[in-house]
């Protein structure tokens, strides 16, 4: 790639705690890894934008002082995004030849961000446009969910963009504080395991939104219930309203909206201890919390597919797994631990051994990976 002046690495994310609650301006918490998507390009004298990628077919060509274009369902679709979302802010006269290309399989680790991120922070250098790490959380974000139609809060972003190598990122979606938190002297070493199921699936059409609408119906609820007045649903959240709230209206709710909101404030709960465990070093603590968050998952919200809870099953009882759960959304994709690097062989061993017993049909797509976590995404080369 010597070929192009610039070079992005922008990070595939892992959430081990503080899930399914950003939409909901719940706390979060997550880690930018050491695996990623790659954006090599250089710019252009005109508005032009060429891409190729070298995971998916085809190439893509539009220019970004045009109108927005509608959506054609293939990975053009993110540079698209992230052109839609930048012309709202600034004016747009470079546009960049590249090449993209990803070092992971697709599915929970939000690779759908990664290249957003790694697209507005390209269209920025093109342009000279200076972003703070936050405006470019904010950016790659609305083209998500506006352009893309996905729901979704800033969890992916945040870790994409502000990770630290040797902490984890702790985010108030509500006031949209954060902090990178240390890694704490006493606590034991760890890597983070990928388990890919071997099922993919893109997010849209998954129940990820239909979980963000109940989410807010539950709220709507228990409203409703204590008199208050409603705000309209784009404006309704989780976070506004108290958990004694929810302690009084919740025998009266339709149980399914119930256990959303239970969901909610439960793991509104376990981020406040999981965040106190690891400055204190605590990592079993911690990742025991990422297990309670993974079956609240399961229960409560109601996510996870049959592939997904077998994985979870079966490393959940190794020696040296800290604690894990989904990854993502939850939907498909994989699931993620943190372990004792003395076990990975093991580890890696049972799940391979015990998953394709159950799932022959996964032989060739399911795999295990070692990460780290790593820093935010950043030019490599520029
Ligand atoms: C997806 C979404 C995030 C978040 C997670 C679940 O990755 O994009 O915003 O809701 O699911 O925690």
């Amino acid at each position: 790639m010597d070929n192009y002046q610039y070079h992005i690495f922008s990070p595939y994310r892992v959430c081990p705690l503080g899930a399914h609650v950003d939409h909901q301006h719940g706390l979060v918490t997550g880690f930018a890894i050491d695996k990623g998507v790659d954006l090599w390009f250089n710019v252009r004298n005109d508005s032009q934008v060429n891409l190729v990628s070298k995971t998916f077919e085809g190439e893509v060509h539009f220019d970004l002082t045009r109108r927005s274009e509608i959506r054609e369902n293939m990975w053009g679709d993110y540079a698209r995004g992230a052109k839609y979302a930048r012309k709202k802010r600034f004016e747009l006269t470079n546009g960049i030849d590249g090449v993209i290309q990803g070092s992971l399989p697709v599915g929970g680790l939000s690779s759908s961000a990664a290249v957003l991120i790694a697209y507005v922070m390209a269209f920025a250098k093109a342009n000279s446009i200076t972003l703070t790490p936050f405006e470019v959380v904010l950016i790659a974000s609305e083209a998500e969910r506006e352009y893309i139609g996905l729901n979704n809060g800033l969890l992916d972003q945040s870790c994409i963009a502000l990770g630290k190598k040797d902490g984890l990122l702790f985010l108030d979606c509500d006031s949209n504080e954060y902090r990178v938190i240390k890694r704490s002297p006493s606590m034991p070493d760890f890597e983070i395991g990928i388990f890919f199921s071997g099922l993919t699936r893109s997010l849209v059409n998954s129940d990820y939104n239909l979980r963000v609408f109940e989410c807010k119906v539950a709220a709507w609820n228990m409203l409703a219930y204590t008199e208050q007045p409603l705000k309209s649903f784009d404006k309704t959240f989780l976070r506004d309203i108290p958990k004694s709230t929810f302690d009084k209206t919740k025998i009266a709710m339709p149980a399914r909206f119930a256990r959303r909101a239970e969901h909610f404030y439960s793991e509104y709960r376990r981020v406040r201890q999981g965040v106190t465990a690891w400055e204190t070093g605590n990592l079993k603590l911690f990742g025991k919390l990422s297990f309670d968050s993974c079956e609240s998952s399961m229960n409560n919200y109601e996510c996870g597919s049959p592939e997904l809870i077998a994985i979870y099953e079966i490393m959940r009882k190794q020696q040296g797994v800290y604690g894990g759960r989904f990854s993502g959304a939850g939907f498909k994709g994989a699931v993620i631990a943190l372990v004792d690097p003395a076990y990975k062989e093991s580890i890696e061993k049972a799940l391979y051994k015990e998953y394709l017993e159950k799932f022959p049909e996964y032989e060739n797509t399911f795999k295990v990976f070692w990460v780290k976590p790593d820093d935010g995404a950043r030019f490599i080369k520029e």
